[in-house]
């Protein structure tokens, strides 16, 4: 038995059967590219996508309206809710067929659909797609915000309910900006020789040399205050493997000693060994009658998606479904793309966290709610090829100038300086509408939800 929402659908959406043609005047770099624009209503566009078989998508990217009742600059956001609903629908169908099998579709909204989104998306994918919804922190509250908190809850959350018809790949794990562990405050002298010893971390000449260097004063000797200067990170990261946190082994380790594989219990006390065990790498030290296993901080050290450390390795947690950090995004968002858009504009940092964690490079990602073109800007930055569809004069008065600065190399924003190498090659685009003398025909996409 499923569970269907049940709702009064308004008119038929109809998607316009008109002829899609190439408009060559707003394109921008190779003209072979396959990354397209569609200028138009997104049923029509995404009817177009399904009947060429070479367009099938690894990332679907929903940003729609989000139904909050306001008559915005560059469209409406205020639909009756079945209205809405229907609308999405029609949508949700229409890009499941042009998933891949280890396609991912992520659908971003607020409060105000969230819970009818999910819904809608377990109708069309079934419950067995549904990934994860990840909260995303995309507000403070502050400003107009605080007088609003006076007499309502204020809004800080979005949603992005994640979907994986076939088969879920996960191409990345995201992390997370960490406090410096004050756990791993050991270091490993000769490393990979038989006298490897372990030392105080702030005992090592180049880390004492760094606190003198940074001018911190001797009682705020300690690591985490160290660790945030650019200097000792770099050191760090340049001695992942013999920063270490000392940590009691657990059992089975014991066996193994015991069992003389992992070391000999003749072998002296303190001294570091390096073991392999069922094909993975220790460093191991004896205390006594304890085996002490080795952490190296390596571990710990990833890049992020955070401009302040220009892609080198920091300290971080492993990151799960709560998203903080992206009202600070939110705060310079009209900047990025030097494209300010009023309203529903996302940070391309979030674009670029999705891209990476269901994406690879090359995949082919679409966005049939294009807006200020998010999505393109960053596919052209992190080398992924898109396909976007708007229906506004935006189109044409932002996405298409903010993506012909990012084929030129003039977009310096955003996630630029997290992105290596060029940005992809360019974009076409097309319109739909007659040419001369052409008929137009349309007819019902869909006819309001199956029950
Ligand atoms: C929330 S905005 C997307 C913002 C975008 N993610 C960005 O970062 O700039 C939603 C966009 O969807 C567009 N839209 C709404 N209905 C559409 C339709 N049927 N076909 C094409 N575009 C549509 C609106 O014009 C609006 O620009």
């Amino acid at each position: 038995m499923s569970v269907r929402l049940v709702w009064e659908p308004d008119a038929p959406t109809a998607a316009s059967r008109a002829p899609w043609r190439e408009e060559a005047r707003l394109a921008a770099g190779d003209a072979s590219t396959e990354n397209r624009l569609y200028f138009g209503d997104n049923l029509s566009a995404l009817g177009a996508l399904e009947a060429d078989p070479g367009q099938r998508f690894r990332l679907v990217y929903l940003d729609p309206p989000y139904n909050t009742g306001a008559a915005f600059d560059h469209y409406d956001d205020h639909r009756a809710p079945e209205d809405w609903l229907s609308m999405m629908m029609a949508v949700l169908r229409a890009v499941k067929p042009l998933l891949r099998d280890d396609g991912v579709l992520v659908l971003q909204t607020d409060r105000h659909e969230s819970a009818y989104a999910k819904v809608l998306c377990d109708m069309v994918f079934g419950r067995a797609a549904y990934q994860t919804t990840l909260a995303v922190r995309m507000s403070a509250t502050s400003g107009y915000k605080i007088g609003h908190s006076v007499s309502s809850v204020v809004k800080n959350t979005e949603y992005l309910h994640v979907y994986a018809p076939g088969r879920f790949v996960l191409c990345a794990r995201a992390f997370e900006l960490a406090p410096y562990d004050d756990h791993y405050n050991l270091f490993v002298e000769g490393l990979g020789s038989l006298g490897a010893r372990v030392v105080p971390l702030l005992e090592v000449d180049d880390v004492r040399a760094t606190f003198e260097a940074e001018g911190l004063p001797r009682q705020s000797r300690n690591l985490a205050k160290l660790y945030e200067t650019k200097a000792f990170r770099r050191w760090v990261a340049a001695h992942a493997g013999q920063v270490v946190r000392a940590h009691t082994a657990p059992l089975p380790a014991q066996a193994e000693h015991r069992a003389g594989q992992l070391f000999a219990t003749d072998d002296p006390a303190d001294r570091v060994l390096e073991r392999r065990y069922r094909g993975q790498g220790y460093l191991l030290r004896r205390r006594g009658r304890q085996l002490e296993q080795l952490i190296p901080i390596g571990l710990k050290l990833n890049p992020i998606d955070d401009d302040r450390f220009e892609g080198a390795p920091v300290m971080t947690n492993v990151l799960g479904d709560w998203w903080d950090g992206f009202h600070l995004d939110m705060g310079n968002v009209s900047k990025e793309g030097e494209t300010p858009f009023k309203n529903g504009k996302k940070p391309e940092r979030l674009l670029y966290r999705l891209m990476r964690m269901f994406t690879d490079e090359g995949d082919a990602v679409l966005d049939p709610f294009g807006g200020s073109g998010t999505t393109a800007a960053v596919a052209l930055k992190a080398r992924r090829r898109f396909v976007l569809i708007e229906q506004g004069a935006q189109l044409e008065t932002h996405i298409v100038p903010r993506l012909a600065r990012v084929v030129a190399g003039d977009d310096r924003s955003g996630v630029s300086t997290l992105v290596a190498g060029p940005p992809g090659d360019g974009f076409r685009v097309f319109v739909q509408g007659l040419a001369r003398g052409e008929n137009c025909a349309t007819e019902p996409a869909v006819s309001g939800p199956s029950r």
